[in-house]
């Protein structure tokens, strides 16, 4: 017959998914009955009553137990207390090194172990001199295409009023919010946080710089990313506050700065460039979006002109990473699970965020070693 203990022992390996620890360590599994006929009873304590992942942990809670012999398995759901929650939060927080005692120096209040001077996390900017020209495509494809190499991979949109990560990932879900500490949602493997999940009926945004500084740093403090092997921010336009922000707060950050293929495009993205070198942010370099029209017969139209990223790339002294063609992406590739901005991998434009990416991890693992 099951035993209470061989029971608890299974759940050991069923991980909260978000959380990514065990139910039993994270003490959310109560109440186990079992009868004569391996008919196994229990209750899973949710940290929150509406988590959106309720069905995924009950199925594994089930095959696990009938893996172990358990015949009928009956899940009830509870949530956690009040006082329970932020004893979890807490205990997370100082888990993640960020608790009492990880002060970020001059006695600021702790911000992320992401941020500590011995994190391992690359962080990359992607910047341009003026809107409109991909930056948030860029982002989302690039953090997609490191998640599918297989790194640990996350997004801040760092563009506060004018969010667009979430639409262009296709995430309708909000983010689970414990005591204080926020969850941040995951799709195609990349974690991530806007403004966007925080503002109701896509109401605009009004707020004014201090305000915009303190929610870059509560996108690191509050948030429980857990461990990342990247970070990718993707900026508002131009060489405004945010920028200055990330330069306060992350000066380790790296660049990468989008242009279209026009010379005069590429100019005005050598100004986001020089904002870089000032602020000592090394470029990893330039991606020239846009950067042609490819026809049915195999030749390439040059609709918005051409040689900006080249030349952009010749003036920063940087690599040119990659030229991004016109193009949507497939929407019939993942009907079930579809992202407006991404293109599936095995997609022309797919296969080219997946070099970059290779490119960069190449670059960046190099240098580190
Ligand atoms: N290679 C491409 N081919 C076709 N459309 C594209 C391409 N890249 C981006 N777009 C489209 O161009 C528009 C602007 O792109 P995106 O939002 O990524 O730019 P952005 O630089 O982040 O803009 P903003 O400055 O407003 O934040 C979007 O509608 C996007 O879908
Ligand atoms: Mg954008």
């Amino acid at each position: 017959m099951l035993t209470e203990q061989r029971i608890l022992d299974a759940l050991k390996e069923v991980k909260d998914p978000e959380l990514n620890k065990s139910l039993v360590e994270l003490n959310m599994i109560r109440d186990i009955q079992v009868d004569q006929d391996n008919n196994v009873g229990l209750t899973v304590v949710l940290t929150i009553s509406g988590c959106p992942l309720k069905a995924t942990i009950e199925k594994d809670v089930v095959n696990k137990l009938k893996e172990i012999g358990a015949n009928q398995v009956k899940v009830t759901f509870g949530s956690m207390t009040d006082q329970e929650r932020a004893a979890l939060a807490q205990r997370l927080r100082q888990e993640a090194g960020a608790g009492p005692g990880a002060q970020s120096g001059q006695g600021q209040p702790p911000l992320s172990p992401l941020l500590a001077p011995d994190s391992k996390t690359q962080f990359i900017a992607v910047t341009s001199g003026k809107g409109g020209v991909g930056k948030s495509t860029v982002t989302v494809n690039l953090a997609k295409a490191l998640a599918r190499m297989g790194k640990k991979v996350g997004v801040i949109d760092a563009d506060i009023y004018g969010f667009s990560v979430p639409d262009m990932m296709g995430i309708d879900q909000r983010p689970t919010v414990i005591d204080d500490m926020i969850l941040p949602v995951e799709k195609h493997g990349v974690k991530v946080m806007s403004m966007g999940f925080f503002v109701e009926d896509n109401s605009p945004v009004i707020w004014r710089g201090p305000m915009l500084g303190k929610m870059l740093r509560n996108f690191f403090s509050q948030v429980h990313w857990g461990e990342l092997e990247y970070m990718i921010l993707d900026l508002p336009p131009g060489t405004g506050d945010v920028a200055l922000d990330v330069h306060t707060l992350i000066p380790q950050s790296k660049e990468i700065i989008v242009t279209t293929p026009h010379a005069t495009a590429a100019f005005v993205a050598a100004r986001a460039g020089a904002m870089a070198i000032k602020t000592k942010h090394e470029i990893l370099g330039v991606v020239e979006n846009m950067a042609y029209y490819q026809l049915p017969d195999g030749s390439k139209d040059y609709i918005f002109g051409r040689g900006g990223g080249q030349k952009l790339a010749e003036v920063l002294k940087t690599e040119l990473l990659a030229q991004v063609p016109l193009g949507q992406p497939d929407q019939q590739a993942d009907v079930d699970n579809p992202s407006p901005s991404i293109y599936p991998e095995d997609s022309v434009i797919g296969q080219i965020y997946a070099r970059m990416a290779e490119k960069i991890v190449q670059r960046l693992e190099v240098q580190a070693k």
